[in-house]
């Protein structure tokens, strides 16, 4: 049998085969077979092509910059319930072997005086892509699992490390999550097209489906001030809310085609500002009308992710093409840039605003690189960002402030979910 037939064994025929564990349950099996031809040949590359297909493209192992042995072991043990196994032995040897640590991906630190801290916890199910840590009302941390081994809304209790994982309805794959002022969870279904509401003491689960089809993929989602649940909707090009008191959902296009609308804050107007992933625009949706104005970026080729305001309504965002971040001035359009200090590669990713202080991450590096930014003082701080296990992954995609002014971010390779204290100084 070739290699890559076995990378094509049905599931059921792979736990089989692969008796020695039990894998979680998992995705499909990808339409297309993933290239695989990168790995040299060994004993450990069709171990690879069944374990390490299921939840995304092998080349991730290029892309990670390589590993040490233990670093690839605790790696592997994030993501596949392979702990105890000979056959981590075997994988973790090959990949050390071959992919070992490299400098390529190095970010660039920037050393400075503030002192800060992080606390890490490891979520319960392995491979789940845990993300968009929140703080709710009664200082619970809840996350999403947002890939199949998962596809579960998680509570967290920072001071006991208790966790508890609800599983979601088939296919929600949520992408994030945000508590309403009454303790509620909405989860954002972008597998399936809807919205989920938790009542994390009943348990009891609520789904509004999208009314229409074209919004097939809710994303980011932020309550405004009267409790309305504003989301964006990505490959679906649109804005939407939803009024909990009614169930009502209002969608708008968005006036740039394909530009697949990302993450959402508010200014102190109530306005809210929108990231294009695809296309070199900002949006701003009026709160009354959801009438759109799209701002345009200075480079054709610039997209961003994610943005956050200061208190004077300035809008940071990263651009992720071009490794800059950027500051848009609403009132005259004008633009102001910065390079990130990892420099055209470090694909600024996650951005939050904590007392004026921009905080962001460079996703493209390896350690994943934590960067702080004053406006005031226009200097940079950067640090790697930890895991509980010890290896430096990534990728951090959404980080909020905790009530207390600290910031919660999240490590998909890790499992990890993680509290930075950002008040050390104090
Ligand atoms: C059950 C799902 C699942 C399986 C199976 C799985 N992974 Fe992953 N893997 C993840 C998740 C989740 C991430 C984080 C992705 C992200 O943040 O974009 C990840 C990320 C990675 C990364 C990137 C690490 C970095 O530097 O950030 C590598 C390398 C990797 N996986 C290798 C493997 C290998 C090798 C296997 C097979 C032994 C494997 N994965 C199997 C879920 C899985």
């Amino acid at each position: 049998m070739s290699n890559r037939n076995i990378a094509w064994l049905p599931l059921t025929s792979l736990v089989a085969a692969l008796s020695f564990v039990a894998l979680p349950a998992l995705a499909a099996a990808p339409p297309a077979a993933p290239d695989t031809s990168f790995l040299p040949e060994g004993e450990a590359k069709p171990l690879i092509e069944a374990f390490c297909i299921a939840c995304h493209n092998p080349n991730y192992i290029v892309q990670s910059g390589g590993y040490t042995k233990e670093h690839w072991q605790q790696l592997l043990t994030s993501m596949v319930p392979l702990e105890g196994t000979p056959q981590l032995e075997t994988i973790s040897e090959y990949l050390a072997t071959n992919f070992p640590p490299t400098t390529d991906k190095n970010p660039t630190l920037i050393s400075g005086d503030v002192q800060i801290s992080f606390e890490n916890w490891q979520m319960p199910t392995l491979g789940q892509m845990p993300r968009d840590p929140v703080e709710a009302p009664d200082g619970m941390i809840w996350w999403v699992g947002q890939w199949a081994a998962g596809n579960l809304v998680g509570r967290l209790n920072p001071e006991t490390g208790e966790m508890k994982e609800f599983p979601l309805p088939a296919r929600t794959l949520p992408h994030s999550v945000t508590p309403d002022s009454h303790g509620n969870i909405w989860v954002s279904g972008n597998g399936n097209g809807t919205i989920v509401k938790l009542d994390p003491v009943t348990e009891e689960m609520t789904v509004y489906p999208m009314p229409d089809p074209a919004a097939r993929d809710p994303h980011t989602m932020v309550f405004d001030s009267e409790g309305i649940l504003w989301f964006s909707v990505q490959f679906g090009n649109m804005i939407g809310a939803l009024d909990p008191a009614t169930g009502d959902i209002k969608l708008v296009t968005a006036p740039v085609e394909n530009s697949r609308p990302y993450a959402m804050k508010f200014d102190s107007k109530g306005d809210v500002w929108v990231n294009c992933r695809n296309t070199p625009c900002i949006y701003r949706v009026d709160h009354d009308t959801m009438e759109i104005t799209a701002f345009t970026l200075p480079h054709a080729d610039s997209w961003s992710r994610r943005l956050a305001l200061t208190s004077d309504d300035m809008v940071w965002y990263g651009d992720t093409e071009r490794g800059l971040i950027g500051r848009l001035n609403p009132e005259t359009g004008e633009i102001t840039e910065w390079p990130s200090p990892s420099g055209p590669n470090s694909e600024p990713y996650f951005m939050e605003v904590i007392d004026d202080i921009v905080w962001y991450n460079e996703s493209g590096k390896r350690p994943d690189a934590l960067v702080r930014f004053d406006p005031a003082t226009e200097t940079f701080q950067s640090w790697a960002i930890p895991s509980a296990q010890g290896f430096f992954g990534g990728i951090a995609r959404h980080g909020r402030a905790t009530s207390d002014g600290d910031l919660l971010i999240h490590q998909g390779s890790s499992n990890n979910i993680i509290r930075v204290h950002l008040n050390d100084n104090d």
